[in-house]
């Protein structure tokens, strides 16, 4: 791809979008890798019942399509060549025989499946299920959702003619074609995952065929072109190759360069999660991890908090009623650190990793007269770094080392939030210089899909640079060593009182 006079490259775009749970985001990045513009649209979630949460598709395909029209603004059409959605992952999206959806989809945080994630565990077997799939059932993930519906909304099942998952729908949108990926198929529990091929005998159990499940690709596989129409609406041209994509932690993984063997990627996002990448496949023995395929080709081992940053942000917004986390932060001294008397469960959408619990919430615990809204906000801080630390010990119980990660998501833009986790998981943490969560590797994968980079390594050799580390101190480690001994005190103490408190 050089210029006519093969004195430089030629000037290119790659949009990398971001289908995330609050917003779309997305990015305009040029061929070197730095981003040019970045866009945001958010959309309504909503909550029919305790523990549910839903959102339309058709919110999703308006943000993305409006926010892609402001993006390439002023960008000559033709210089866009390629575009890549990193997606929020588990959302079951389902399409009738004209391509309409049939109901809102049903979201990764939803916690509505607790009898049939009982049966598929129970009954059907967890061993069973690992051996198939490489994983066991989470109440988020999409296979026990499509059980609901059968039981629940038999109407709607019988309609279903292709079964999706959020970032496909939006890929389906601009191209036609009903694709997935296979790290985000991984979290269906109807991926044979060490073998990346749909699992017969999962489909039969949740009652749907092959030809009702989107074809699979890698994530950097191209998937096709932008239809006619859409690239009309959207004031671009017809040959921008689309990407199958990612699942937003692969993709997010990528845009740290958490690629290869042996990486680690921390995501302090809506959820938090603790993204191992390797190049081969592995199980961890008590699936406490989920067991996924890697955007790159290869593997990786993941742990999952359903609710991380977004404590925070309930904390902040809902509770002390601010949007201004920064100046609420700014109050909490350093001496305080590793000195709370108060703790956090940050459970507050039930827990998937380690704990598998949908009935788990959140709860302070240790309050006194001396308390203060400072001492809670710091609780919520470290409540979170002590969840993702639980599956941060999952992993080294599995001999597997963790010295240092990678960091993202909004709430890496902490510096106090990131030097608690660097503390409470005795390791340095790393921000890259274009952290941009999950656009930024989506982008990477559209670059690859179209040629600018033969391997996904080789696209984060070249693009993905460390800015800052942040590093444990340690005194700081030993005070939060003892700390966290008490946090993992306190569930194990309530697990009984959340089952009594839900049936009340
Ligand atoms: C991962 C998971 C979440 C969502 C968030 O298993 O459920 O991280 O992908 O968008």
């Amino acid at each position: 791809m050089l210029d006519n006079k093969g004195k430089g490259r030629v000037k290119m775009f790659y949009v990398g979008v971001d289908l995330g749970t609050s917003a779309c985001k997305l990015l305009l990045v040029d061929s070197e890798g730095q981003v040019q513009k970045s866009i945001s649209r958010e959309y309504p979630i909503s909550f029919p019942q305790t523990g549910w949460s839903e959102q339309n598709p058709e919110d999703w395909w308006l943000a993305c399509a409006n926010g892609l029209q402001e993006l390439v603004q002023g960008i000559d059409s033709t210089e866009i060549a390629g575009l890549g959605v990193g997606g929020q992952m588990h959302g079951l999206v389902v399409l009738d025989a004209q391509d309409r959806v049939i109901r809102p989809a049903i979201l990764w945080n939803d916690g509505r499946t607790e009898q049939q994630v009982e049966y598929l565990n129970q009954t059907v077997g967890t061993d069973f299920l690992s051996q198939h799939t490489a994983n066991i059932a989470f109440a988020g993930f999409t296979a026990p959702k499509l059980l609901w519906m059968r039981e629940q909304e038999p109407e709607n099942f019988a309609q279903i003619q292709k079964i999706m998952l959020p970032k496909d729908y939006l890929v389906y949108r601009l191209t036609g074609v009903h694709a997935t990926d296979y790290s985000d198929a991984s979290g269906m529990l109807l991926l044979d995952v060490k073998n990346k091929c749909w699992s017969k005998p999962l489909l039969e159990i949740c009652g749907v065929s092959e030809g009702q499940m989107p074809t699979l690709y890698q994530s950097y596989d191209k998937v096709g072109t932008l239809l006619p129409h859409i690239a009309q609406q959207l004031g671009l041209s017809q040959t921008v190759v689309v990407c199958a994509s990612a699942g937003d932690n692969a993709a997010a993984a990528v845009g740290t360069g958490t690629v290869g063997a042996g990486g680690c990627n921390i995501s302090l996002g809506t959820s938090g999660t603790v993204f191992i990448s390797s190049d081969h496949f592995a199980v961890d023995e008590k699936n406490a991890l989920h067991s996924f395929a890697h955007a790159d080709g290869g593997y990786h081992l993941m742990g999952c908090m359903l609710s991380a940053a977004s404590c925070n942000k309930w904390w902040e917004e809902e509770i002390v009623g601010t949007t201004n986390y920064q100046t609420e932060q700014a109050k909490i001294l350093q001496e305080h650190l590793g000195k709370n008397e108060v703790y956090f469960l940050p459970y507050l959408m039930g827990e998937r990793s380690p704990i598998n619990d949908v009935n788990a919430r959140g709860m302070f615990v240790g309050m006194s007269m001396s308390t203060t809204r400072t001492d809670m906000t710091q609780a919520v801080l470290e409540g979170v770094a002590f969840a993702i630390r639980d599956s941060v010990e999952v992993a080294r119980s599995q001999g597997i080392e963790i010295s240092r990660s990678k960091i993202c998501g909004g709430g890496s833009k902490s510096a106090l939030w990131k030097q608690i986790l660097a503390n409470v998981l005795s390791i340095p943490l790393d921000t890259v210089v274009t952290e941009q969560g999950p656009g930024y590797g989506a982008a990477m994968l559209a670059m690859v899909a179209h040629g600018r980079f033969q391997t996904v390594q080789q696209a984060a050799d070249v693009l993905v640079r460390v800015k800052e580390t942040t590093f444990p101190e340690p005194e700081l480690v030993q005070r939060y060593e003892q700390a966290y001994r008490r946090f993992q005190k306190i569930y194990p103490t309530c697990k009984q009182l959340f089952v009594q408190l839900k049936t009340q």
